[in-house]
C-alpha cells in the first residue's frame, strides 16, 4: 500500500491523466503481486518439503519405507514400465522383487553399511535391485555402465564394493577387469546366463531371486533418514569420476522439491529415458515413483527417434530432458506424432535459451519445468513460473529462507573475488556470478554429504562467504540472476574464456552456432595462442557429411555473434563426444587444440582480414605460432 501511494504521488507531477495513472499504478502492482506470488509459492513449496523432511525425520523415516506406505496405497497400480520389453511391473511386483534382493543378501551375510557396486545397462531390474539393497542398508554403488578398464576398477575400488551385480550384456567389460578388482568381491550376472563368458566363480542371479523368500526381510537396519542410501558418481570435467554420496534424505528431497514445486500428481505419467547411474534419471524421475507413486516409464537409451512415439504410446504427461536432448529432438525431421501426445511439462536440466521457445511451440508443451541442482549440492533452484530461459528462482523479498546467492568471480579461473573485509561480494542483478549455497550441517536441507573422497569435498567448500567464518558450497557455475530473482544459467565452471578483452561464454557460443548450422553438435572452447593475450575460441563441428557452406557459416556469424565471440579456429569431425548424460567432453579437444599434426580433422583459421575461413596447414600453423600472422 505505501509503495502504491508514492507511486501515486511521483505520478502526480507528470501531468498525467488519471486513466494513465490508474493504468500504470495497476500495471506496477500486478508486476509486483507475480513477484510476490513467485516468492510465496517457491516458499511455499521449500517449506512444505522442509516440514516433511522433519517428519520423516522424527519418525525415523527412510526410501523403502516411504515406499512401504506408496505400496500400501498403489499395490496393483502401475509403478514401472520397461519400453524395450514392454513389461509392467506394479508397486506390489517391485516391492516383492526387492524383498527378494534384500533376503539374498541378508542369507549371504551382507549387512548395514556394506556396499554393492551395481553395473547394467538392462534396467529392467536395476530400480528393484538398488530399492532391495537399501531395505537392509546395503549401499549400492551405482556405475556409469559406459565406463571400462581403468576407470571402472576406479569405480568400484574407492566404493569398497563387496560384490558387484553387473547385467550379462556387459560380460566383456567386467572379465576384462576381474582380475584387478581383489579375490574377495564377489560377481552376479543378472540376464543371459553364459558361463563361458563370465569371470569364474560368477553367479547367475535370477535363480537365486527365485529361491529368495519375497516377503520383507526379517532384519530392518537401524538405517536413519541421513543416513547413506547410495553412491552416484559425478564425472568431473578432470580426471576419475568421483563417488558423491546420496543420504535418503537428499533423495527425498531432490524429488520433492520437483514434485511440489512443478505440481505434479500421481496421475501423471513420466518418461524417463535418462541413465539410471545418475541423479536425474534415478532420483528426479525414478524417485517419482518410489515416493509418489507416479507410473514411470523407462527407457534403456535414448532415442530421438522413438521419443515421441513412446510418449503417445504410454500416455506420458511429463517428459525428461537432460543435456543436449532437446536439441536432438529438434534435430529430427517433423512427424505429427511429435504433436499428438499429452505431455504437459518437459522436466529437466540444460535446454539451452537459443533454443527453449522453439521446443516448445514445435512440440507443443506448455510448460518447461527447467531445474538447477547438482547431485551433491545443496543449493538447488526451480523454474517454477515457467519463465522463458530461467533455471530457477530465488525470492528477492524473501532470502532468508533460502541461503543461496550468487557471488562475483573472475569466471575465467573461477576464483572467489572478495572485499577488504575478506567476505564474498554478492553480485547485483544482471552481474554474472557464482552460484553459492550456505551450508548449516544441523539443518537436513542446508547439509553438504560431501564426496566418498574427503579431499574432493573439501575443494567444493569456501569459507567467508556469506560472512565471516561461515561455510559454503561452490557450485562451480556461472548465473544471472534479474531484478526479481529469476536465474539464468551461464556457463559452466572454467568454460568461460576471456578474448580480446571480454568474457566469452561458451554455451551462449555453441548455442548460436548450433543454430546456425541446422543444430549440428558444436563444442566451444579456449585455446591458447602464444603472444596472444587471453584465449581464442575454437569450435569443433560434428559434420559427419561434410555439408557445412562455410562461406555462408562466416556471413550468419557475423550477423549473429560480436567480433570477440567469433570462433578463430574450426575443426570439423564426424561426431564430439559425449558424456552418459549428453554433455559434450571438451578435455580431449582442448588438448588437442589447433594442431594440425596431432589432428587429423580439417581444421580452419579465421582470417579477419579477407573475412573467411581459410584452411589451416602447418605452414600457416607455424606462422601463427611465431606472431607473423596476426589474429
Ligand atoms: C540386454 O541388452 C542387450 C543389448 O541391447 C540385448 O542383446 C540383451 O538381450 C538384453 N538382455 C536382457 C536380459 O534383456
Ligand atoms: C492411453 O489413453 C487411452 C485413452 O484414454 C487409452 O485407451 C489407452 O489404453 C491408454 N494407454 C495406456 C498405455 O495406458
Ligand atoms: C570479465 O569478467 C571479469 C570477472 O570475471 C570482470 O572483471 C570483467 O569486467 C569482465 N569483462 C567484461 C568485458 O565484461
Ligand atoms: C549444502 O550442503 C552442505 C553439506 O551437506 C551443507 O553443509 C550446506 O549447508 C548446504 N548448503 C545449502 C545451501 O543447502
Ligand atoms: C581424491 O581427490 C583428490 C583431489 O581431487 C585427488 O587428487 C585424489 O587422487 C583423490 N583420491 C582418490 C582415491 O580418488
Ligand atoms: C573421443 O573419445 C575417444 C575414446 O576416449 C578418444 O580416443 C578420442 O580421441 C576422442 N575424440 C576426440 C575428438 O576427442
Amino acid at each position: 500500500q505505501i509503495t502504491l501511494n508514492g507511486m501515486n504521488s511521483a505520478l502526480a507531477d507528470l501531468g498525467l491523466l488519471a486513466t494513465e495513472k490508474v493504468f500504470i499504478v495497476t500495471v506496477c502492482s500486478l508486476h509486483f503481486n507475480n513477484i510476490f506470488s513467485c516468492s510465496f509459492s517457491a516458499a511455499g513449496v521449500l517449506l512444505q518439503v522442509k516440514m516433511n523432511v522433519r517428519r520423516h525425520l522424527k519418525n525415523k523415516n527412510t526410501v523403502p519405507k516411504i515406499f512401504a506406505e506408496t505400496v500400501a496405497r498403489y499395490g496393483d497400480k502401475t509403478a514401472l514400465i520397461f519400453e524395450g520389453t514392454g513389461e509392467k511391473w506394479t508397486f506390489r511386483q517391485l516391492d516383492e522383487y526387492s524383498n527378494r534382493v534384500a533376503n539374498l543378501l541378508l542369507e549371504r551375510g551382507f549387512k548395514d553399511g556394506d556396499v554393492v557396486a551395481l553395473f547394467m545397462e538392462n534396467r529392467s531390474q536395476y530400480v528393484g535391485l538398488w530399492l532391495g539393497m537399501a531395505k537392509i542398508g546395503v549401499e549400492a554403488a551405482l556405475i556409469n555402465f559406459n565406463l571400462r578398464l581403468e576407470a571402472l576398477v576406479h569405480c568400484v575400488t574407492i566404493s569398497n564394493a563387496k560384490a558387484v551385480v553387473f547385467g550379462s550384456e556387459l560380460n566383456e567389460a567386467v572379465s576384462e577387469v576381474h582380475s584387478l578388482m581383489g579375490r574377495e568381491v564377489q560377481m552376479f550376472c543378472s540376464g543371459d546366463w553364459d558361463p563361458k563368458r563370465v569371470p569364474r566363480g560368477t553367479e547367475c542371479l535370477e535363480p537365486l531371486l527365485d529361491n529368495a523368500p519375497s516377503h520383507l526381510p526379517i532384519f530392518s537396519p537401524c538405517c536413519l533418514f541421513s543416513d547413506r542410501l547410495f553412491y552416484i558418481y559425478t564425472s568431473g570435467t578432470t580426471g576419475m569420476p568421483k563417488a558423491a554420496i546420496v543420504v535418503h534424505s537428499r533423495y527425498y528431497r531432490m524429488a520433492a522439491l520437483v514434485y511440489y514445486g512443478f505440481r505434479m500428481t500421481p496421475d501423471d505419467v513420466l518418461y524417463d529415458c535418462l541413465p539410471l547411474y545418475h541423479s536425474a534419471g534415478n532420483i528426479v524421475g525414478v524417485g517419482q515413483c518410489i515416493l509418489h507413486g507416479m507410473t514411470v516409464v523407462i527407457r534403456k537409451k535414448f532415442s530421438a527417434s522413438r521419443f515421441w512415439d513412446d510418449c503417445a504410446k504410454y500416455n506420458c504427461t511429463i517428459v525428461q530432458y537432460i543435456g543436449e536432448i532437446c536439441r536432438y529432438l529438434l534435430n529430427q525431421p517433423v512427424r505429427d506424432i511429435e504433436q499428438q501426445h499429452r505431455v504437459r511439462m518437459a522436466l529437466g536440466n540444460g535446454l539451452r535459451q537459443s533454443i527453449w521457445v522453439e521446443f516448445m511451440e514445435r512440440f507443443n508443451i506448455p510448460q518447461i519445468a527447467e531445474f538447477y541442482g547438482a547431485t551433491e549440492c545443496n543449493c538447488s533452484l526451480g523454474n517454477f513460473d515457467n519463465k522463458i530461459g530461467a533455471c530457477g528462482f530465488n525470492s528477492q523479498i524473501l532470502p532468508f529462507i533460502y541461503p543461496i546467492r550468487l557471488v562475483r568471480v573472475d569466471e575465467e579461473t573461477m576464483e572467489l573475488i572478495r572485499g577488504p573485509d575478506g567476505v564474498c561480494i554478492p553480485c547485483k542483478p544482471g552481474e554474472p556470478g557464482q552460484l553459492v549455497g550456505r551450508i548449516i550441517q544441523n539443518d537436513p536441507l542446508r547439509r553438504f554429504d560431501g564426496y566418498v573422497n574427503q579431499s574432493a569435498t573439501s575443494k567444493k567448500i569456501a569459507n567467508s562467504v556469506f560472512k565471516k567464518g561461515d561455510s559454503a558450497y561452490l557450485s562451480g557455475d556461472v548465473l544471472i540472476m534479474d531484478e526479481c530473482g529469476h536465474m539464468y544459467f551461464k556457463d559452466r565452471t572454467g568454460d568461460t574464456f576471456r578474448w580480446k578483452g571480454e568474457n566469452v561464454s561458451t554455451t551462449e557460443v555453441e548455442g548460436t552456432l548450433s543454430r546456425l548450422l541446422d543444430m549440428k553438435d558444436v563444442v566451444v572452447y579456449g585455446v591458447e595462442v602464444p603472444g596472444a593475450e587471453g584465449k581464442a575460441g575454437m569450435a569443433a563441428i560434428a559434420d559427419p557429411t561434410q555439408s557445412t557452406d562455410l562461406a555462408k557459416f562466416v556471413k550468419d556469424m557475423e550477423k549473429a555473434l560480436p567480433p570477440y565471440a567469433r570462433p578463430v579456429f574450426l575443426r570439423f569431425l564426424p561426431e564430439v563426444n559425449k558424456t552418459g548424460t549428453f554433455k559434450f567432453q571438451k578435455m580431449d579437444l582442448r588438448r588437442d587444440s589447433f594442431d594440425p599434426s596431432a589432428v587429423s580433422d580439417r581444421l580452419y583459421f579465421l582470417d579477419s582480414r579477407r573475412g573467411s575461413y581459410v584452411q589451416l596447414d602447418e605452414e600457416l600453423y607455424r606462422s601463427i605460432l611465431s606472431g607473423k600472422h596476426k589474429l
